[in-house]
């Protein structure tokens, strides 16, 4: 099969070491527009540096990214940015003691002037907090509450919103359901539908293997760090996929290959 469209994300030959352990090895990923991509993996496979390299928080020693077709370098996560790479942390980088609309614009508030005076124009703040929340689907009762008394799932919520207010053309989400309740699970899938459906390519790594089924399109499989398979979502199911992270590593040891052997 050819690819007849530009890939909005093409990584090559990535490859990154930290002291002995080759956390990735000559790893390639490709994303198409509005695709939603599973990236799993046992711990350690290398799922989070992979999507730290693209997001430019860290910057490998080999390897190629080309984004719509154009090469890129990433020094820094403000790179990716200005590239439409967000990314969405496992550990929520929401801060506590500020509302939510405070936390959607940190660092870019919206200003009105006084007298010539640049002031926090708060109004504007969150009525066009509610706006980016209602676009999103997103429900939280009042852009006045404090993060810190919000639900882990209101508050990746509010994560995701964030990074989707920067006009991602590629958002990553590292474990984004992990530490939440069940029911709140579903909200995030819902809103990974609502924005690859608006044309944003999304990789989500995930260990609720369930959920790929739901929202992907497409699995990736990493293994000490390197690629081991990919399926389009419709010709793989769970045991495929769990085989498949688990099973390179009997292959692995009953061929008595040791990625660290010697290190
Ligand atoms: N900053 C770092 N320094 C040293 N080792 C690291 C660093 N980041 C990741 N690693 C190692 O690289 C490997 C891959 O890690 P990671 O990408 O976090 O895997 P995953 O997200 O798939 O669990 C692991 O063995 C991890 O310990
Ligand atoms: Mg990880």
């Amino acid at each position: 099969m050819t690819d007849t469209h530009v890939s909005r994300v093409r990584m090559t030959g990535v490859s990154k070491r930290y002291g002995a352990l080759q956390s990735l090895d000559d790893v390639s990923l490709t994303l198409a527009p509005g695709e939603v991509l599973g990236l799993v993996g046992d711990n350690g496979a290398g799922k989070s540096t992979l999507s730290k390299v693209l997001s430019g928080a860290v910057i490998p020693d080999a390897g190629t990214i080309e984004i719509d077709g154009r090469e890129v370098a990433f020094a820094s996560p403000a790179d990716a940015r200005a590239a439409h790479i967000e990314m969405v942390y496992q550990d929520l980088s929401l801060c506590d003691t500020i509302d939510v609309a405070g936390n959607l614009f940190l660092g870019r508030e919206p200003k009105r002037r006084v007298a010539g005076v640049p002031l926090l124009d708060k109004k504007a703040m969150h009525e066009r907090a509610r706006d980016m929340l209602s676009n999103l689907g997103i429900v939280i009762p009042d852009t006045r509450m404090k993060v810190e008394n919000l639900s882990g799932g209101q508050r990746q919520s509010i994560a995701i919103g964030r990074a989707a207010s920067f006009d991602p053309s590629v958002l990553i989400m590292d474990e984004p359901t992990a530490a939440l309740a069940v029911a709140e699970v579903e909200a995030v899938l819902e809103l990974i539908r609502t924005v690859s459906q608006r044309g944003v390519s999304v990789i989500l790594i995930t260990h609720r293997l369930q959920d790929l089924f739901l929202v992907c399109d497409r699995i990736q499989v990493m293994y000490e760090g390197r690629n081991v398979a990919e399926r389009r979502i419709e010709e793989t199911n769970i045991e495929d996929v769990v085989n498949l992270i688990v099973g390179r590593k009997f292959a692995a040891r009953s061929a008595g290959h040791n990625r660290e052997k010697g290190a």
